[in-house]
């Protein structure tokens, strides 16, 4: 019997994934979030094939050849790969893959949540009932903003992107995107392609980001100055795309009238002035957290694996 492959997974994963890697490979579960530096020594150990690794698996440029010779493919359990060089991986001989597709509609949904929780002040009519509510309201108190036949502006009309529109054609949305073509109209969902942001944002009363980081700051202050006065603001992509300085001041002016926020510029230790303001509804960067989508992410990550290492091509590369 031939001996099974030696793979390291090196965080935490959803009981079905810990069992199947167990089943299949000869494999290191770790107990806890491994950086890039427990990677290479439990590799070495090891002599893993393969590392189930994660965002806080930092790999880059000056420590990848410090991992073994053995290790051959790189899964990253997420459709983002910002966290790791994957060019200097690359030019290492290692094969990267990613997960998408299979988070689409998880992400889609946390996206269309934030934006009808920001529109309808959740996050302060929350509050008020955990504060035991007590004093009514009067009809010109707390409004919200009518979510259903709002112009949505999509920046990245990716899988994702395309998903958010999707939904928000059953709310009778006018969604207008900006991406760098033009997508064929089977896949645009009705959608009106906007060629340049600087026009697509003064016609934005909600905007939703959905294109991946690592290629700089997309709201800047003078992008958040070109979005009509009151727009809702909805990020589930990547903090490293919003200049939070800028997202603050407009949040405080009422040039946005409120955001709703999944990723922020620093994990977990975000900028707290965010949470005191009281149109702003956060989450903790959970768009793909739950239990359907985090076990077929594990999965697509351990089935990368296990074509790589048996002489296959990698099923969904980066
Ligand atoms: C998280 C994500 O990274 O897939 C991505 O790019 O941002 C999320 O799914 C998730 O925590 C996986 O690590």
């Amino acid at each position: 019997m031939c001996a099974k492959p030696r793979v390291l997974v090196a965080r935490r994963v959803p009981p079905a994934v810990a069992a199947r890697a167990q089943d299949e490979f000869d494999v290191v579960l770790a107990d806890v979030d491994m950086d890039a530096d427990a990677v290479i020594r439990t590799t070495t150990e090891h002599a893993s094939q393969a590392v189930f690794s994660g965002p806080k698996v930092r790999l880059t440029a000056a420590n990848i050849p410090n991992l073994p010779q053995s290790v051959r493919i790189i899964a990253n359990p997420s459709a983002g790969f910002d966290h790791m060089d994957v060019e200097a991986a690359r030019k290492h001989g290692l094969i990267v893959t990613n997960t998408p597709a299979v988070l689409t509609d998880c992400t889609a949904d946390l996206a269309f949540l934030l934006i009808l929780a920001a529109c309808r002040r959740l996050s302060e009519y929350g509050a008020i009932m955990r504060e035991g509510w007590r004093k009514p309201f009067g009809m010109p108190d707390n409004l919200g903003l009518r979510a259903s036949g709002r112009t949505l502006g999509i920046v990245g009309m990716g899988r994702i992107g395309q998903a958010v529109a999707r939904r928000a054609r059953g709310f009778d949305m006018h969604v207008l995107y900006h991406d760098r073509a033009p997508l064929p109209a089977d896949r645009s969902q009705g959608a009106e392609f906007v060629a340049r942001l600087e026009d697509l944002l003064p016609r934005c009363e909600i905007l939703s980001l959905h294109l991946p980081g690592g290629d700089g700051t997309l709201m800047t202050r003078e992008a958040f100055a070109l979005l009509p006065r009151g727009a809702v603001f909805v990020n589930t992509a990547r903090g490293s795309l919003v200049d939070e300085d800028a997202l603050i001041e407009a949040l405080q002016s009422g040039r946005l009238f409120a955001a709703g926020l999944d990723v922020y510029r620093r994990e977990p230790d975000f900028d707290l002035r965010l949470a005191a303001l009281p149109n702003v509804l956060l989450t903790p960067h959970v768009a793909s957290a739950t239990v359907e989508t985090r076990d077929a992410m594990g999965f697509l990550a351990l089935d990368n694996i296990a074509a790589v290492l048996a002489g296959r091509p990698p099923i969904t590369p980066v």
